[in-house]
Order: C-alpha cells, then sequence, then structure tokens
C-alpha cells in the first residue's frame, strides 16, 4: 500500500517523457504509415472512383427501370413483366384455335383481382366462377375485358360496385382471345363455353371504341345476361 504512489507518479512521469519524445517521431510514424498504405493500393482513389461509377450506373439503371414499368403505381395495373407486346410471336393455328398461352396471360394480367383460382375477393372482386357475366356469348366479358365496367353488378349471388380498368391499350386481339378463352373453358372453375377467336375480339373492338369503362346498365342492355 505505501509504495502504490510512488509507482503512480514514475508511471506517469514515464507516460510524460513518452509523449514527449513522440512529437518528433510522431510524423516521421505517420509518413511512414501512409507510404505504406500508398504502396499496397490501400487509400487509392480509384476504388471509390471505380464504386461511385458502379453506384451512378445502378441508379440510372434503377431510375430508368423505374419510370419504365412503375406504371405510375396505378393500384389498377398489375403488369410485372412491362410491355405484353413482349410475348414473342404467335404459334401457328388456324380458326378458332388459340394461338397464346391463355393461363400465362390471365397469371398475368388479371390475377391481381380475380385471383388465381378465379374466386375474386369477396366485396372487392368478383369472381369468373359460377358467373354469368362469362357464360353464354364471349361479347359480354370480351367487351369488358376492352373497355374495363362500372357500376352496381351482381355476380354469383353477391353485389359489387367497383370499377375494372380497360385492357384495350395493354392487349392485343390475339391475347384478350387466349385469356377470355382460357376462363370460359377452364374445366377446374366449372366454366365449359366456347371458345373465342381473334376475330371476334378485333370486331368486338372496332365495334365499341370507347375512352371511359362501361356503366353496368349499358354493357347489360347490349348484351343482356342468358339466366
Ligand atoms: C384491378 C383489378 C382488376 C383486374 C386486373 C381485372 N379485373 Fe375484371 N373486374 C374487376 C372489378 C372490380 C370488376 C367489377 C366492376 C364493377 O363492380 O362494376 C370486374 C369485372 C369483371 C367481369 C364481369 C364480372 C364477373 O365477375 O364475371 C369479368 C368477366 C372480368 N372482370 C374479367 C377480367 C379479366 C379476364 C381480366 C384480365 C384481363 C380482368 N377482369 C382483370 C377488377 C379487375
Amino acid at each position: 500500500m505505501s509504495d502504490t504512489k510512488p509507482t503512480d507518479s514514475n508511471q506517469s512521469s514515464e507516460l510524460a517523457g513518452k509523449s514527449r519524445m513522440t512529437d518528433d517521431t510522431l510524423l516521421e510514424t505517420h509518413t511512414r504509415t501512409f507510404a505504406k498504405a500508398e504502396g499496397n493500393g490501400e487509400g487509392n482513389l480509384s476504388i471509390p472512383i471505380i464504386a461511385t461509377a458502379v453506384f451512378t450506373l445502378l441508379f440510372v439503371f434503377g431510375g430508368i427501370y423505374h419510370s419504365r414499368y412503375s406504371a405510375d403505381y396505378d393500384p389498377m395495373v398489375f403488369n410485372p413483366e412491362g410491355a405484353p407486346a413482349s410475348l414473342g410471336p404467335a404459334a401457328e393455328g388456324g380458326g378458332i384455335e388459340v394461338k397464346l398461352d391463355g393461363e400465362k396471360l390471365y397469371k398475368r394480367n388479371c390475377v391481381a383481382c380475380h385471383q388465381a383460382d378465379g374466386q375474386g375477393l369477396p366485396g372487392a372482386f368478383p369472381p369468373l366462377v359460377g358467373s354469368a357475366w362469362v357464360r353464354g356469348e364471349p361479347d359480354r366479358m370480351v367487351a369488358i375485358m376492352l373497355n374495363g365496367l362500372s357500376g352496381s353488378i351482381e355476380v354469383a349471388g353477391n353485389t359489387y360496385n367497383s370499377i375494372m380498368t380497360p385492357f384495350s391499350a395493354l392487349l392485343d386481339d390475339d391475347e384478350i382471345a387466349a385469356i377470355a378463352t382460357y376462363v370460359r373453358s377452364n374445366p377446374d372453375w366449372g366454366n365449359n363455353a366456347d371458345r373465342v377467336s381473334t376475330e371476334k375480339v378485333t370486331e368486338l373492338r372496332s365495334a365499341h371504341e370507347r375512352g371511359n369503362a362501361w356503366k353496368a346498365e349499358e354493357i347489360l342492355e347490349l348484351f343482356p345476361l342468358d339466366q
């Protein structure tokens, strides 16, 4: 206990001595350290420049990608793959043969609302299973796909009052025919209505070009439900 104090003061005077001495050597030490770092390539400016370039490119790419595919965050748009025109050439097929994969196109364009099982979402999106709107002549369904639909409707015993946005600008006639056929003749959904030809879609598209969605009454007057 008695020799604690002298030890403390010895140590502090030693440290003080050291720090006084390092004043001169400090610069030298730093010079050596930096020289070594440069020699190793550490602290080399070219790495941050490359990193900056990479991040700039990523940023530009992200901006372009975003502005091209975000669809303005429109809640009514579900088109994760971008332009449907990039689907590639339609396979050969004549008459009422469907030229494209309707299931794939359905999953890409309709599934967000009407769901993979075609049951829709209660209170929000009507089902395509057990729907009188889907059965019978294809005109009504195709016209809805082309121009959208709004207003109060009854589907399979439930009432919906919402808006479906048009697909006329997003899908071509082959694609609409393929989706309509898939929905109308899907045995898993209990649907077995006729296939839909591309010609039928072309005909309906030019006959019913319009700038706004169908009102429920309008479409039912043109294409009544066959109950
Ligand atoms: C953004 C959501 C949304 C998407 C995507 C969508 N629909 Fe609809 N669809 C609706 C809504 C909402 C209604 C009901 C509109 C109303 O209440 O007047 C509807 C109604 C319908 C109807 C008539 C009612 C029924 O259930 O039979 C059909 C047929 C239909 N849609 C087919 C399609 C097909 C095919 C696609 C894909 C090309 C599609 N929809 C994509 C929301 C959507």
